[in-house]
C-alpha cells in the first residue's frame, strides 16, 4: 500500500491531532504518500485534499480539536454521496483510509467498504463519549472528564458557600460513562445516567439524608441522555418536591469537547495512529484499532457501534456509599 488518507469524523474529541500526527508521521515512515482529508466525510464527497508532509503535524500534539476539521456528513449517508467519495479517493490513488471518529462514523465506513471492497478503512475511535465496543477508552474521553472534574469543582465552591444544590448536566449522548467516573471523582450525591432508571423519590430520600447530616454544597451528576429527561426537568422536579436547598443548574456543553489534549489521550492516540497505519500495511481492513487491557486489538466495526455500557453494579454501589 502506496498512498493513504487520514480524515477526523463526527464530534471533534481532544487527541485528534495527536492521532492524525502518528499516522501522517508513521505513513511517511514507511514510505507511503498521505493524503489528509479536511472536514471527514464531507471532503471525501468534496475531494478537498492536503498533501502531508512531517512539518503539516508538528506543533499539534499539544492542541485540542482537529486541524484536518470534521463535520457529521448527512450526504455520505446516501448512495450517491459515498460514489462521490469514491470516485475522488480513485483519483487520487487512495489506496487506504484512517477514520478517526465514533460510532456513527465507523458505520458509514462499514457501508462504504461493502460497496467499494478495493478501498481499505481502519478506523480510530475518536470520540469523548466512551462508548464504543473493542476499546477500553476512546480518545477524548481522559480529557473530557477531567474538564468536567475541573468544572465541577469550582461549582462546589459556590454550591458549598450557598448551601445550594447543582445540577451539573454532561455530554455523552446516550451513553453515561462521563457522567459515572466524573461523578465518582467529584464525590457527587447522585449520578443520574441512561443505563439506569432514576427513581426521584430514592433521590429525594438521599438528599434529605443528606440535609440531615448538614451537609453543604450538594452536585448531582446528570448524563444528558438520562431517561428523567435532563438537568432542567429533574431540578424543578426535586424542587417542587425537596425545598431546603435552592436549587441550580449547570450545562458543562462543548467545554468537554476541547482543551489540551491529557497525557493519557495523548499516548492513546499516538498509539492507535501507529497501529493503524500497520494494520493497513498488513492487509486489515474494515475494523477498528483498540486498546483492551493495555494491548491492542482490531474489532470488525459491525461490532463496534454503540456499545451500551452494561452497567457495573459495584461502581454504581461505591458512588451511593461514598455520596452518604
Ligand atoms: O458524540 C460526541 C458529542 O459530544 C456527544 O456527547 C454530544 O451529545 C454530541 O456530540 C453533540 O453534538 P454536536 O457537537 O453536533 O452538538
Amino acid at each position: 500500500m502506496k498512498h493513504i488518507a487520514v480524515l477526523t469524523s463526527g464530534g471533534d474529541a481532544p487527541g485528534m491531532n495527536a492521532c492524525i500526527r502518528a499516522v501522517v508521521r508513521t505513513g511517511l515512515y514507511h514510505g507511503m504518500k498521505v493524503t489528509g482529508v479536511v472536514a471527514g466525510y464531507e471532503g471525501l464527497i468534496n475531494g478537498d485534499f492536503r498533501d502531508m508532509d512531517y512539518a503539516s503535524v508538528g506543533n499539534i500534539i499539544q492542541r485540542g480539536g482537529t486541524i484536518l476539521k470534521t463535520a457529521r456528513s448527512k450526504e455520505f449517508m446516501t448512495a450517491e454521496g459515498r460514489k462521490k467519495a469514491y470516485d475522488h479517493v480513485n483519483a487520487q490513488g487512495i489506496e487506504g483510509i484512517v477514520i478517526i471518529g465514533g460510532d456513527g462514523s465507523f458505520r458509514g465506513a462499514d457501508v462504504f467498504t461493502t460497496e467499494y471492497p478495493d478501498i481499505k478503512v481502519i478506523g480510530i475511535p475518536g470520540t469523548i463519549d466512551n462508548d464504543l465496543f473493542g476499546t477500553d477508552f476512546t480518545i477524548g474521553y481522559d480529557t473530557a472528564i477531567n474538564t468536567v472534574v475541573n468544572a465541577v469543582d469550582n461549582i462546589r465552591d459556590t454550591a458549598t458557600s450557598h448551601n445550594r444544590l447543582f445540577f451539573v448536566e454532561v455530554m455523552g449522548r446516550d451513553a453515561g460513562l462521563i457522567a459515572l467516573r466524573s461523578g465518582i471523582a467529584v464525590g457527587a450525591e447522585a449520578i443520574l445516567i441512561p443505563e439506569t432508571k432514576t427513581h426521584i423519590d430514592k433521590l429525594i430520600t438521599q438528599l434529605e439524608r443528606g440535609w440531615k447530616r448538614q451537609k453543604s454544597g450538594h452536585v448531582i451528576i446528570v448524563a444528558e441522555g438520562d431517561d428523567a429527561g435532563g438537568a432542567f426537568k429533574i431540578a424543578e422536579i426535586v424542587q417542587q418536591k425537596f425545598d431546603k436547598l435552592e436549587t441550580k443548574v449547570a450545562i458543562l456543553g462543548h467545554i468537554q469537547r476541547g482543551g489540551h489534549p491529557t497525557c493519557m489521550d495523548r499516548v492513546l492516540a499516538t498509539r492507535l495512529g501507529y497501529e493503524s497505519v500497520i494494520g493497513l500495511r498488513e492487509g486489515k481492513n474494515r475494523m477498528m484499532a483498540g486498546q483492551v487491557s493495555g494491548q491492542v486489538k482490531f474489532t470488525p466495526f459491525s461490532q463496534t457501534v454503540k456499545h451500551i455500557m452494561d452497567v457495573n453494579d459495584t461502581i454504581l454501589k461505591i458512588a451511593e456509599i461514598m455520596s452518604l
